[in-house]
């Protein structure tokens, strides 16, 4: 009778122990069968009943069979602790093969890398760098650069009126009048600045950028504004580039020209980007017109100056090979990610 009952624990434990899935399950079965109110303890309780003389014997019995069970249950308890240790640590690994969740770096726009690279070049050969007014008078745009009263550029079609004296500045050539007033030779200033003409096309912007250049000292001739543009264009596009000076007209210049560059796509043979000629038109420059020295209180009798006046975006577009200049002002991420 007894020896029956040992035997369904042993076999109800054996059952626990092969379906415990883990040890929280297996350590619930150890208490069922083995804990203070467990199966084997009451067996154990059971023991009082037996005769005297099979007492001994019933007692080992009982006492290796809860050896055995504890055993088994050491046994089962040990392994099943190594395979959750595995899974754990499969489960907490980390995977340093797998792609992070990209970051999109900023960048400078291309004008902004195309300024900068220009106030770098110039600052280089010792320019210093001048700010002046977007809304300015009609004064400094026109008049005192020389612009007679009956000059187109001054027509409303041509530039912005803010009232009867002031305007949107057209040109940074008016930065140079400010400069003068201010300062006394020797002058050697670089203004990048916005500018503004009622034009839009492929080409034109209403709003675009300049950079003028202005160096008034003793002695100052057409050498050196051939020196310092053709140093620049070497810097700026490469050490290949050559400048060529065609007659041009300004008011606030005289003589006056316009600067070209070797086209550098097809290195002066004639293409598509230089329209077979060679040559790309880069700027407008001259030697300062001894009438705007005068106005802005310099002796043009013993100084003289040169100028020049150059597109940012016209820079860019020459520089990249951009054929539209809105493609520059849509602000398409994909297009200006290829500048970075
Ligand atoms: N201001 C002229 C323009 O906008 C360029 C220029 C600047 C020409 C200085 C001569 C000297 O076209």
């Amino acid at each position: 009778m007894l020896e029956e009952m040992i035997q369904q624990i042993l076999n109800g434990c054996s059952e626990a122990v092969s379906k415990a899935q883990n040890t929280r399950e297996l350590i619930e079965a150890k208490v069922k069968f083995l804990g203070k109110s467990g199966g084997l303890t009451m067996l154990l309780k059971e023991l009082k009943n037996v005769p005297p003389s099979q007492k001994p014997a019933m007692g080992k019995r009982l006492n290796d069979v809860r050896g055995h069970l504890e055993e088994a249950f050491a046994r089962a308890e040990d392994s099943l602790k190594t395979k959750e240790r595995a899974q754990r640590i499969t489960a907490e690994t980390l995977d340093v093969t797998l792609s992070k969740q990209s970051t999109e770096y900023g960048a400078l726009h291309p004008l902004s890398i195309v300024k900068n690279d220009i106030i770098n070049i110039f600052t280089g050969m010792g320019f210093q760098i001048k700010d002046g007014p977007e809304i300015d008078f009609e004064y400094y745009n026109f008049t005192a650069l020389n612009i007679p009263e009956d000059h187109p550029s001054r027509d409303s079609a041509d530039t912005f009126y803010i009232n009867d004296k002031m305007l949107l500045r057209t040109q940074t050539s008016a930065v140079q009048v400010h400069v003068m007033e201010q300062q006394k030779p020797p002058i050697r200033i670089l203004c990048p600045g916005k500018v503004y003409r009622p034009d839009d096309d492929a080409t034109h912007s209403p709003m675009f950028q300049q950079v003028e250049g202005l160096v008034v000292d003793k002695h100052i001739t057409i050498s050196d504004l051939m020196g310092i543009l053709g140093e620049f264009a070497k810097k700026f596009f490469s050490s290949e580039t050559k400048i060529r000076l065609r007659p041009s007209y300004f008011p606030f210049t005289e003589p006056s020209v316009e600067v070209d560059l070797s086209c550098s796509m097809c290195g002066g043979k004639g293409c598509r980007l230089c329209k077979g000629t060679g040559w790309i038109e880069l700027l407008g420059a001259g030697i300062v017109n001894p009438a705007v020295l005068d106005c802005s209180g310099i002796d043009s009798t013993e100084y003289s100056g040169f100028a020049f006046g150059m597109g940012v975006e016209r820079a860019a577009m020459v520089k990249y090979g951009i054929p539209d200049m809105r493609l520059l002002f849509d602000n398409d991420i994909r297009y200006l990610k290829q500048f970075r």
